[in-house]
């Protein structure tokens, strides 16, 4: 670690489709590197369970006045849990890092990203976070809008079937009672308006490395950026 220290930092942008297993990688990473972590997608869900228990937005329809009104009362925060060795979001003072992670969030939480005014605010916080450098962030638009010069860009893939599978396991064990299909179905959702919405779709930076994961265990993933990460360190 202290090899870390003396070395220059800089800054790494991991995005992708989501259940891609961007957020166990980055935080790997981080942690073996000294660097801080962010993960982007809890700052769009914590802002999504804001918007569902003030009846906001449900399947039907999403109030984006009332919504983009209250974003100035909204408060993000991360704090480092020594325990779990991450950090976990707090909205307005209350840990919700387990309940931006059920189905329900999830399938609300795209349509949310979507708003223009929720990627602003989001977007300004998040280059604040970063302008020390010693960052991984993780999102669908870090190599592109976030951190556009940012030394490493890894742009993460695998197949929707292995990425909703990845999520039923998750959730399963987290005991929500979910099924494979109702879990695959999200994903696709997702994917689609993710990469189709028109404030800063998902899309491959440029420079940013493609990384298939599908068929990688955790470990190889690991190792393989690592040594891009140290790779640059030492050019920089
Ligand atoms: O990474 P995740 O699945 O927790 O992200 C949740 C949602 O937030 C995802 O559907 C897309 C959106 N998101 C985004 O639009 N931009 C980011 N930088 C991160 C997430």
């Amino acid at each position: 670690m202290l090899i870390h220290k003396l070395m220059k930092k800089i800054t790494i942008a991991i995005d992708g489709f989501s259940s891609t297993g961007k957020s166990t990688i980055a935080k790997q990473l981080a942690k073996s590197l000294g660097y801080i972590y962010v993960d982007t997608g809890a700052m769009y869900r914590a802002i999504t369970l804001y918007a569902m228990r003030k009846n906001w937005v449900d399947n039907q329809k999403v109030n984006f006045e009332a919504l983009v009104q209250a974003l100035p009362q909204i408060q993000l925060v991360f704090k480092y849990n020594e325990v779990l060795e991450y950090s976990e979001i707090f909205l307005n003072g209350e840990n919700v890092e387990k309940e931006i992670r059920t189905l329900e969030v999830s399938n609300q939480v795209s349509r949310i990203a979507e708003i223009k005014e929720v990627r602003e605010m989001l977007v300004e916080i998040q280059k604040r976070m970063g302008a020390e450098k010693g960052i991984v962030m993780d999102g669908r638009d870090i190599g592109t809008i976030v951190f556009p010069d940012a030394e490493l860009k890894i742009f993460m893939t695998a197949s929707p079937e292995k990425r909703a599978y990845r999520r039923y396991k998750e959730l399963i064990d987290r005991g929500e009672e979910v099924t494979y299909e109702d879990v695959l179905k999200n994903v696709q959702a997702r994917d689609h308006i993710d990469s189709s919405r028109e404030f800063s779709p998902l899309r491959k930076a440029e420079q940013a490395i493609e990384f298939d994961n599908s068929d990688m265990g955790l470990k190889e993933q690991f190792e393989r950026l690592y040594n891009y990460a140290l790779r640059i360190i030492k050019n920089t």
